[in-house]
């Protein structure tokens, strides 16, 4: 392994790793010993920095702050039996943040600073990463406007840095999903296509609405007619009918997702017919009666496949077939699984090796 980018590394002097029960990993709570930054200030990005773990300054005024410039990607990392350490396609992340950053009107991050800044903070701290078949080491490459003015406008300044957190199951049990049909995650020329954060904020008022009935999360519906399915809480979502694998198109209103494309490619090769397009809440609602319904899923970095095993949509909940009795997400969820830990051969490219 070489290192072609010139990275200024200022290690921590003692490591916090034996103070984490990796037995007992939460999501998103625990970061590793080292993080990267990098500014961008002139019209050029800095040489990143590793450095450790901790807080940063940040003027009150930033408009990151006000005004919500603010993007970030996920990704995951994970320990193979042969003690390697990869990282499932950073380029398509880098890709999908360049193309949030443009939606943002943020600067593109180049190639070299995102994927071998990733690699290196990554291999400092590779003991960090788990080798429970539950966990991953989850990567947050992140950016945001730095400058100090209460005008809005596109920032001069901004923040580009990675931090690391060794994270168990997103999802520790399946889900009950409610078919939201009067909020709106994302509307045509809008930003659901970009990994924005205010995508997010805006999505935690209707969740908890729906969290107050007992349901864990929310079937985002397309704005205009509130019909069509769109996205499931934080995931893509996907249907099997019948024997067909069914997942909404990616319009500008959906994450396009690494997941997503990575679950499409396998079910295809595996000879699974799969039909993108739209999924109305009446095919639904039909499926679920005719018992045609035979699986529902979200995919997601975080969550990976998170099984949904109750829609409710309106004043009707549909209890959805038995995990057990499921085909196509448990046999391709557990393939890109095996790939994704050099269990099974990458025949994609997909692994980048640490
Ligand atoms: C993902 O990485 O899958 C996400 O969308 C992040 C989630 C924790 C919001």
């Amino acid at each position: 392994m070489t290192d072609t980018l010139e990275i200024e590394i200022n290690r921590i002097e003692s490591s916090r790793l034996n103070d984490v029960d990796f037995e007992n990993l939460p999501f998103g709570k625990v970061f590793t010993d080292h993080m990267l930054m990098c500014q961008y200030t002139n019209g050029q990005w800095s040489a990143p920095k590793i450095m450790p773990y901790g807080n940063i300054p940040l003027s009150p005024a930033s408009s990151m702050i006000h005004y919500g410039q603010s993007i970030f990607e996920g990704l995951k990392a994970f320990r193979t039996e042969a003690n390697e350490v990869v990282v499932f396609r950073p380029e398509k992340n880098w890709a999908r943040f360049n193309a949030s950053a443009t939606r943002l009107c943020m600067p593109e991050i180049p190639k070299e600073i995102f994927v071998e800044g990733l690699r290196q903070l990554i291999n400092l701290d590779r003991a960090w990463v788990p080798n429970r078949s539950d966990s991953s080491l989850y990567i947050r490459p992140f950016m945001f406007a730095t400058d100090a003015l209460l005008g809005v406008k596109p920032s001069e300044t901004y923040m580009f840095m990675i931090i690391l957190a060794p994270v168990g199951p997103y999802y520790p049990k399946p889900l009950h999903l409610k078919i939201e049909t009067h909020y709106t995650r994302a509307a045509m020329g809008g930003v659901g296509a970009a990994k924005a954060a205010g995508n997010y904020a805006s999505a935690l008022y209707p969740a908890k609405l729906a969290q107050e009935q007992g349901i864990d999360q929310l079937i985002w519906t397309d704005a205009k007619e509130h019909k069509y399915l769109e996205e499931a809480g934080t995931m893509n979502m996907m249907l099997v009918i019948g024997d067909t694998l069914i997942t909404p198109p990616l319009t500008a209103t959906i994450l396009p997702g690494v997941t997503r494309d990575s679950f499409l490619t396998l079910a295809r090769e595996a000879g699974v017919n799969v039909e993108e397009r739209r999924i109305s809440t009446d095919e639904v609602v039909e499926a679920a009666k005719a018992g045609t319904l035979r699986e529902v899923f979200g995919v997601g970095t975080a969550a990976t496949i998170a099984n949904v095993v109750k829609i409710t949509f309106e004043d009707q909940t549909f209890e959805l077939p038995a995990i057990e009795t499921r085909k196509i997400s448990p046999a391709i969820g557990e393939k890109l699984l095996r790939i994704k830990k050099g269990q099974e051969e990458d025949t994609h490219g997909w692994n980048i090796t640490i």
